[in-house]
């Protein structure tokens, strides 16, 4: 009996060691893309300046007949800096500035936030607050951009409308987990594994950039974190934040950890 427990507590080892490895991989192959990203984000970013402003220049000085013509140019060379901008975020990966907080707050801060796009999109959303959640040491800004990648991917892959199911929870080793789960048009097997990489990207130009999960997934990082999803084309999707619960320090005589 006792060689079936330590057989089985082997395999679950195992099972977690592989999931590890796979996400070391994963985090090596686009630390690389990263940089090479970063480098041609830096490379864009002087042209870029120089068009836009003397496009602004331009827009002043051309009589109404060109002014729409300009505004294109304008409009477009904004959406590139946009986009160079979040590349350079990905690649960076700034420090976050970590506080106490509350992940259920969290999410609620960003609902509100988006709470009327989501409203104009026919989504509706169902929220599981876990009362008792621990609270998490995190940048509350970087989480939010994270839920707000996710809230905006839900969105898009519910073009009809649908439902966003929202729920946080805390297991037995203090891990914090938060799901956004959508009933959207869901996620091609194909497609699975290549989501995180920066600029791949299923929508039509203006619509993806391809760089939401993967700035979602360096903060999470450095945030000791994970991000994880399960889908099946035609049946939604479902994202998992991890973080890990915030441990309180304090003497001996004193001792509240976690779970007080
Ligand atoms: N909730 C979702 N439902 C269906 N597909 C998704 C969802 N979230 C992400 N994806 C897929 O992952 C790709 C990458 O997402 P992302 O990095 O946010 O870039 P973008 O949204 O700009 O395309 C999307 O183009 C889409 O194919
Ligand atoms: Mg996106």
């Amino acid at each position: 009996m006792e060689n079936v427990r330590l057989y089985d507590e082997l395999q679950t080892q195992i099972s977690h060691l592989k999931k590890a490895q796979v996400q070391l991989e994963k985090s090596a192959r686009l630390a690389g893309i990263g940089q090479l990203a970063a480098g041609i984000a830096h490379e864009i970013n002087n042209p870029l300046a120089a068009i836009l402003g003397f496009s602004e220049l331009l827009h002043q000085a051309v009589g109404d007949d060109l002014k729409g013509d300009v505004e294109i140019i304008l409009k477009e060379a904004q959406r590139v800096r946009d986009i160079v901008h979040g590349l350079l975020d990905f690649a960076r990966q700034r420090e976050p500035h970590k506080e106490l907080a509350d992940l259920n707050q969290i999410m609620q801060d960003t609902l509100k936030l988006y709470r009327y796009q989501l409203n104009k999109a026919r989504v509706r959303t169902h929220e599981a607050c876990d009362p008792t959640l621990p609270p998490v040491e995190v940048d509350p800004n970087q989480i939010k951009q994270v839920l707000l990648n996710l809230f905006t991917n839900a969105a898009q892959a519910m073009p009809q409308g649908g439902n966003l199911y929202l729920s946080t929870h805390v297991n037995a080793h203090a891990e914090i987990s938060l799901t956004v789960r959508d009933t959207g048009m869901g996620i091609a097997p194909e497609h699975l594994p290549h989501i995180f990489e920066p600029f791949f990207t299923t929508k039509d130009v203006g619509q993806g950039s391809g760089l939401g999960l993967a700035i979602s997934f360096g903060i999470m990082q450095n945030h000791g974190g994970r991000i994880e999803v399960e889908s099946q084309s035609g049946q939604g999707s479902s994202f998992k934040l991890y973080l890990p619960a915030a441990i309180f320090i304090t003497d001996d005589s004193n001792n509240h950890a976690l779970n007080d």
